[in-house]
């Protein structure tokens, strides 16, 4: 038998509901024939294809960031803006393509204003200069009569677009980024850019790319940083994507214990440093790109099939971003359309991949309070580690409806039953019970049969102050919960 202890009192740290971001790339079809595909007749007069402006508003995002990703870093983005016809194409490095820059700024902007999302811009610190950052900065949220700010309005821009967040490059630790740096580069690089950055917008908040390598280096990164730039820093980026390429099930669920050491150990520097140096200004973890790559024999890679036992990963990550809602201020889903994504294009429509599902439910039925409950029960081995809990939960409040979601992955291929305990309290009235589950852990969704993996609606009534329940083998269950 497995139990869940909930407190509604026990609060561990307001949930930003940045966690639930997005991040879309010039990389395969994510924006050209994704989000934007001239011509189409699922798209509007700006090219904006409106079915994935309908998915991703399921998802409720509330940031997204642009416009890389590996190609940031040989971006000019003065390339992206006026007239599409005269704007230039030009080769790109990171994917060793031809961008055409027919959509850039201010096609993105646009993007973001129809999904209700705030755009997150990151700035080229790869082939790119601190000028060409400060003046992106300047055109996008620039009031002054200047060149840029007027460059913005003849594009058709007179309000200033408000880009609030800005990236300073992607993934410098890694030897395939354009413009990698050392620890010390990439410090000293971080502190020039983000102080004319801020110069420019004072507003703006800084996200300093920390480590997606996890390289031996990845300690001492995160220190230069903060010593050298920790008035001006934000956020410390950190990257991680994974997969079941060696096919084992319970090593892949597994890794739950490997973002739990990730996110622990990121927060003890971040503490330590506070501490050393005396940094009195709130610096958050951005988990910026981050999700399960598919390995399915329906194909894997950047535009592969995700299966159920990716939509269980993803859930577990987005289970430990809420057991670390003190420190893990964003996070965004790495990507949202096409590449390695939860929406799927083709000409005549779309289709919702596996992990579209458990995103959609976590986001939509999330509180703004994470919760620290206990949980107890069966157990498995993987990964080499024995003793591991079957089930991996969350669980927050909205403490102004008074409902507790609690969001419970059963990592076993067997059923199971849980009790949940309300340790304080009462719950009052029916709940909600959604279900993502599948008839194996390697179930895809296809064009041909879109729904095998979607989330299904039970009923719940729960007892005054306990609810038990059947979980379904591989599957994920979210609560809904109203508390007195
Ligand atoms: O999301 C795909 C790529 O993965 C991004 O461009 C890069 O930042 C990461 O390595």
């Amino acid at each position: 038998m497995n139990t869940i202890k909930v407190d509604p009192g026990r609060t561990l740290a307001p949930l930003s509901r940045h966690v639930f971001g997005g991040f879309v790339e010039h990389l395969g079809r994510c924006i050209y024939g994704g989000i934007y595909d001239e011509g189409s007749r699922l798209a509007d007069e700006h090219g904006i294809r409106q079915d994935v402006v309908e998915a991703v508003r399921r998802l409720r995002m509330p940031i997204m960031r642009y416009p890389g990703g590996n190609f940031v870093s040989g971006y000019r983005w003065q390339d992206g803006i006026g007239p599409k016809d005269e704007r230039p194409a030009r080769a790109e490095l990171a994917w060793h393509t031809v961008e055409s820059n027919r959509f850039g700024t201010d096609e993105f902007i646009r993007f973001c204003r129809q999904v209700d999302t705030e755009p997150y811009l990151a700035v080229n610190c790869g082939d790119g200069s601190m000028r060409e950052a400060r003046d992106w900065v300047e055109y996008c949220n620039g009031t002054s009569e200047t060149a840029l700010v007027k460059l913005r309005r003849r594009n058709g821009y007179e309000a200033p677009h408000n880009v609030r967040y800005w990236g300073v490059g992607n993934e410098v630790d890694g030897p395939w980024q354009m413009g990698m740096k050392t620890p010390e580069e990439y410090a000293r690089a971080f502190t020039e850019y983000g102080k004319l950055m801020k110069w420019v917008d004072p507003d703006i908040k800084l996200v300093a790319a920390w480590t997606s390598g996890w390289f031996e280096d990845w300690v001492e990164r995160g220190q230069l940083l903060l010593e050298q730039a920790g008035h001006l820093v934000d956020y410390m980026a950190i990257h991680w994507y994974v997969d079941n390429r060696s096919n084992d099930y319970y090593q892949y669920m597994a890794l739950s214990e490997l973002f739990e050491e990730r996110l622990t150990a990121c927060e003890g520097l971040l503490a330590a440093m506070k501490t050393c140096r005396k940094l009195e200004r709130p610096i958050y973890l951005a988990v910026d790109e981050w999700n399960a790559i598919p390995h399915s024999e329906h194909g894997g890679g950047i535009d592969g099939s995700y299966s159920l036992e990716d939509a269980l990963v993803d859930a577990i990550q987005l289970n430990a971003f809420i057991r670390h809602a003190g420190s893990v201020k964003m996070a965004n889903l790495a990507q949202v359309v096409n590449v390695i994504a939860p929406i799927v294009t083709r000409p005549d429509g779309l289709l919702l991949q596996t992990i579209f599902y458990p995103f959609e439910a976590y986001s939509q039925q999330a509180g703004d309070v994470a919760l620290d409950i206990y949980w107890d029960g069966d157990t498995f081995e993987g990964g080499g580690r024995a003793g591991l809990r079957v089930l991996d939960v969350a669980a927050t409040l909205d403490e102004g409806a008074r409902r507790l979601a609690l969001f419970i992955v059963n990592r076993s291929l067997e059923g199971c039953d849980v009790t949940v305990d309300l340790q304080a309290g009462r719950f009052v009235g029916a709940g909600r019970q959604l279900v993502i589950g599948g008839a194996n852990p390697q179930v895809v969704n296809t064009f041909a049969d879109p729904y095998a993996v979607a989330t299904v609606e039970k009923p719940l009534m729960p007892q005054d102050e306990q609810v038990t329940l059947e979980l379904e083998p591989h599957s994920i269950t979210v609560l809904s919960l109203p508390v007195a």
